[in-house]
This record gives C-alpha cells, sequence and structure tokens, in this order.
C-alpha cells in the first residue's frame, strides 16, 4: 500500500502520535471483563500446556530486545514464571541449551529480522517451543512460530521503532495476563491488569499533549555531546529504550545503566557536561531512585526526571510527568516521553529522522 505522513512532518512523529490507536488496536477483542482475562486465539495451545511451562526465553534485536526486557518483567510479577530476554543475535551464536518446559518468545516489527529468524529456525530444530510477537501478518518469523500474538499496530515506517516497541510491551501483557490467570493471578489482579489496559490509550493522549514541553526540554538537553540514561527494575528496560532511541536518530551519545549499578563505575562520567535521564515511577523503590538522583546532583550532574511527580528542585533539574497507571503497566507509559524527547533532540540537531545513517528498517542478511 502507500502510506504518507498524514500531514506531520515525518513518519516518526505520525508513527508516536498513532499510539493511542495503534494499542486500542493490540488490545482489541482481546481483554475479557467477565473472568480478567485475555483471549489470545492464535497461541494454539491448550490449557495444560499453558500451565506446563517452568521459564519462558524471549529473543529479539534493537528495540525488539529492550520491549522483551519488559515483557519479561510482566511475565514474572503477573504469572510468575522466570523469565528473560535476550539478543536473538547473541542467543543463536552461542548454543543455547532448548528446553521442553521452556516458552520461547520471539519478537519482530517487521517478521524479517534474519538474526531473529535464524534464532527461531535454531529452536525449532531442537524441539523448541516459539511463539511470536510480530507486527507483519505473513512474515517469515511469524510462519516460522508455533503460534503468537500479532500486534496490529498497521505499518512501521521510520527506521526507529516506537509504536510497535509500545504495543509489544502491551502483547506481553496481554500473555502474561493470560498465562497468569491459568496459574497463580488472582481475579482481583485479573481484573487490576484489564482496567489498566483499557487507561492506556487516553494516557497515552495525556503524554503526547506534553508533545511543546518536551520539544522545549529535548532543545536544551541535545546540545550535550553525551546523555546518561537510568531506571530500576522496572525503569532500567525504558531506560535502555530512551537510550537506543536518543543514539539512532540524534547521534548523541547515550549510555544506559541500572540506577543501581551507577555508583559502581558510570559515576565517574557524571558532571555538568553528562546529563541524566531518570526514570522514576512511584513504585517501590522511589526512594532508592532519589537517592541516586542525589548522588548524580552532588557531583554536578544535570538531572532530567521522567516520573509520577514532580521532584525536588534539589534532586532534578527538569521534571516530566506522565499519568499511572497499575505499576506493572507502567513502563509503557514512561517509554512515550522518551520518544518524543529523542525525536525533537533528532530534530533540533537536522538530523535524517525517518532515515537514520547506518541503519537499516529491518536487517534481512547475516
Ligand atoms: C533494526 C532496526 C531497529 C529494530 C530492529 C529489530 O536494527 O533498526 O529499529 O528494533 O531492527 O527489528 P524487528 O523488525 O525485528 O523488530
Amino acid at each position: 500500500g502507500h502510506y504518507d505522513t498524514g500531514g506531520y512532518e515525518h513518519y516518526l512523529l505520525k508513527e508516536i502520535s498513532e499510539q493511542p490507536e495503534t494499542v486500542a488496536r493490540t488490545l482489541r477483542g482481546r481483554l475479557d471483563d467477565r473472568f480478567h482475562i485475555a483471549h489470545l486465539g492464535g497461541l494454539n495451545m491448550d490449557a495444560r500446556e499453558t500451565r506446563s511451562f517452568r521459564r519462558v526465553k524471549i529473543i529479539g534485536c534493537g528495540s525488539a530486545y529492550y520491549s522483551g526486557q519488559i515483557g519479561a518483567q510482566l511475565i514474572e510479577e503477573l504469572a510468575r514464571i522466570p523469565a528473560d530476554a535476550e539478543p536473538a543475535s547473541e542467543f543463536r551464536y552461542r548454543s543455547p541449551v532448548v528446553e521442553a518446559d521452556t516458552l520461547y518468545v520471539a519478537i519482530s516489527q517487521s517478521g524479517e529480522t534474519y538474526d531473529t529468524l535464524a534464532a527461531v529456525q535454531e529452536l525449532k530444530r531442537k524441539g523448541g517451543r516459539v511463539l511470536g510477537i510480530v507486527n507483519t501478518v505473513g512474515s517469515a518469523i511469524a510462519r516460522e512460530c508455533d503460534g503468537g500474538v500479532y500486534l496490529h499496530a498497521g505499518p512501521e515506517v521510520s527506521v526507529a521503532s516506537t509504536k510497535a516497541f509500545t504495543s509489544t510491551a502491551v502483547a506481553f501483557a496481554l500473555l502474561a495476563l493470560h498465562l497468569g490467570r491459568v496459574r497463580d493471578l488472582s481475579p482481583a489482579d485479573g481484573r487490576r491488569i484489564c482496567e489498566g489496559l483499557r487507561r492506556l490509550p487516553d494516557q497515552i493522549k495525556e503524554i503526547l499533549a506534553l508533545e511543546p514541553r518536551i520539544e522545549e526540554l529535548a532543545r536544551k538537553y541535545a546540545e550535550a555531546p553525551s546523555m546518561m540514561f537510568v531506571g530500576r527494575v522496572r525503569g532500567y528496560p525504558v531506560a535502555r529504550e530512551g537510550a537506543q532511541k536518543l543514539k539512532e536518530i540524534s547521534y548523541v551519545h547515550a549510555e544506559a545503566y541500572p540506577a543501581s549499578e551507577l555508583k559502581h563505575g558510570p559515576l565517574a562520567l557524571i558532571g555538568p557536561e553528562m546529563p541524566t535521564v531518570a526514570i522514576v515511577p512511584d513504585d517501590e523503590l522511589l526512594d532508592k531512585n532519589l537517592t541516586t538522583l542525589g548522588e548524580i546532583r552532588a557531583r554536578g550532574g544535570r538531572v532530567l526526571m521522567v516520573g509520577h511527580r514532580v521532584a525536588d528542585p534539589k534532586l532534578a533539574d527538569d521534571c516530566v510527568v506522565v499519568p499511572r497507571n497499575e505499576t506493572e503497566l507502567d513502563p509503557i507509559l514512561l517509554t512515550i516521553p522518551l520518544q518524543l524527547f529523542a525525536y525533537h533532540a533528532a530534530v533540533a540537531l537536522d538530523r535524517d529522522v525517518d532515515k537514520p545513517r547506518n541503519l537499516a528498517k529491518s536487517v534481512t542478511v547475516e
């Protein structure tokens, strides 16, 4: 088909702005308000099999991998199954042990990324059970998997992934709800997550309305040669994706670290020339995160805090306050302002936003 920027200056901004609708499409028809469960018709797994997995291993490349890290945390929290994510590009080269009681999940927007496809093929060869979380219907990875969840986010044109990232995290919330509700997750928690998911599209609209302020902040911070992104636990994959977006499209050097690891090395980098974007949700780690901000400020580091409240000016120079959802779902919302931040930093630096140098939308070769 033919797609245009629909009046937006770039595909990237169009795709960021579409997220209230694309998230609604990922959710459509999949939430059951009676039993507080998720209906995922494409999984091709019966209840016995769904209960049998003792581990979940998630693979993908680039932003797909970072969304997989959010997914692993959702599965651990909601379904209480040990889960982790790994770059598909690494997984396929290290002769992984393929276990019969592990559920493998491959993530790909395009469905054509060669490293991910090769990892799926290797898993299948060794008898692994593989689900795909894929945007492109009928793509190579979708066809190779035993079943899966389509994102229905619509075509993503800009090289840097935004709406597919968000929809992947939403698809993982659905998968985690599905796995959790045939295992330990209570009806009350199921309801809480269903209701939280339904709130996402409107809350994304609220975040998009912050764009003028985020643009101002991006212009201010884009002058720095290098930026640090930090977050703890749920905030860490958000920090990684925020750093990835900035690197990809603005070419500003960015590092992402768990906030807890800062004092074990990278704190040496902090000074007035290296500002920090800190992901600080109102979760059980709030106090720990605020302590970290104090440590950064004490070294002369500037701090842009992205979270649920305005911080003490002694701890943060600037704040972006996003609406709260359920704690487990907050990473999905916290990523959106970082997309806008990277976009406006790239525009301020006059970069080729939709086609950054050296990158391809999907890497279909080895
Ligand atoms: C490329 C793109 C990234 C993307 C990755 C995975 O490297 O530049 O933006 O995250 O591929 O793509 P996929 O289509 O498999 O999600």
